[in-house]
């Protein structure tokens, strides 16, 4: 049996002020296995980014528990989360999110250059070559396609080595042969070094790829494919 890396337990946010507050995660219990793909969808507005958020360390719970890799985030300060978060959990967003004047070299070098970790500018070398990017070190995203962006904002996020991988809609800017080919990368990379791999996706296909998918909808798991599993295996049991 492969090891818990995540564990959510009750989780619960509430975001916004008074006047447009909304209780987007309500009391959320998810365990995930260690190197599992986890394939994320459900309605837009039904808590999904938000749920990544909080599984990257990224928003704070209002009650409940989160543990990474037996770490509990929920009971570690700012400082404390943002350093587990940049040694252990790698994240990728829709819209890239690379600093617009920075080659791609440096997008991935600079992170790691300011975490402390030696021979940045090597590893951000090998990382974009591992991406197929070897011929666009020196470009700034602005030269770059919408895939090459993409191929760069993945090479950031594998340079820590994280032992957890959070996408979210990592397709979904891109045409659709651009999009197999970045989740083609990204199951690539997740089996080559045993990571975890969350994915929040609106493309069904792309979530059936992984080996668990897990239904969102108003801030509540409403499917989980293991459930679905384990409940189907102990009825066999019992027949
Ligand atoms: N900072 C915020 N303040 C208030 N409401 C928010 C905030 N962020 C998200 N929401 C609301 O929370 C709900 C869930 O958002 P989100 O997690 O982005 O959903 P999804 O990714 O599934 O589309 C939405 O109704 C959204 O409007
Ligand atoms: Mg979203």
């Amino acid at each position: 049996m492969a090891k818990t890396i995540i564990d959510l337990k009750r989780a619960d946010l509430t975001l916004g002020n008074a006047a447009a507050s909304v209780h987007v995660l309500k009391g959320i219990d998810l365990e995930i296995s260690a190197g599992q793909s986890v394939g994320i969808v459900g309605p837009s507005g039904s808590g999904k980014s938000t749920l990544l958020m909080v599984l990257a360390g990224l928003e704070k719970l209002d009650s409940g528990e989160i543990n990474i890799d037996d770490t509990p985030l929920h009971a570690l300060n700012e400082d404390q989360v943002a350093d587990f978060r940049g040694r252990n959990i790698g994240i990728v967003f829709q819209s890239f999110h690379l600093i617009a004047n920075m080659t791609a070299l440096e997008n991935v070098a600079v992170p790691l250059e300011l975490a402390n970790v030696p021979n940045p500018f090597e590893i951000a070398r090998r990382e974009l070559t591992s991406v197929g990017l070897a011929e666009r070190l020196n470009h700034y995203p602005g030269q770059l396609s919408g895939g090459e962006q993409q191929r760069v904002a993945i090479a950031r996020a594998l340079a820590p080595s994280p032992a957890l991988l959070i996408a979210d809609e990592p397709t979904g800017n891109l045409d659709t042969d651009t999009g197999r080919q970045i989740a083609d990368l990204l199951f690539s990379k997740q089996v080559e070094r045993g990571m975890t791999l969350l994915l929040v996706t609106h493309d069904v296909g792309l979530a059936n790829r992984c080996s668990r998918q897990i239904r969102v909808r108003s801030g509540r798991i409403e499917d989980d494919s293991a459930v679905r599993q384990s409940e189907a295996t102990s009825e066999a049991a019992i027949a």
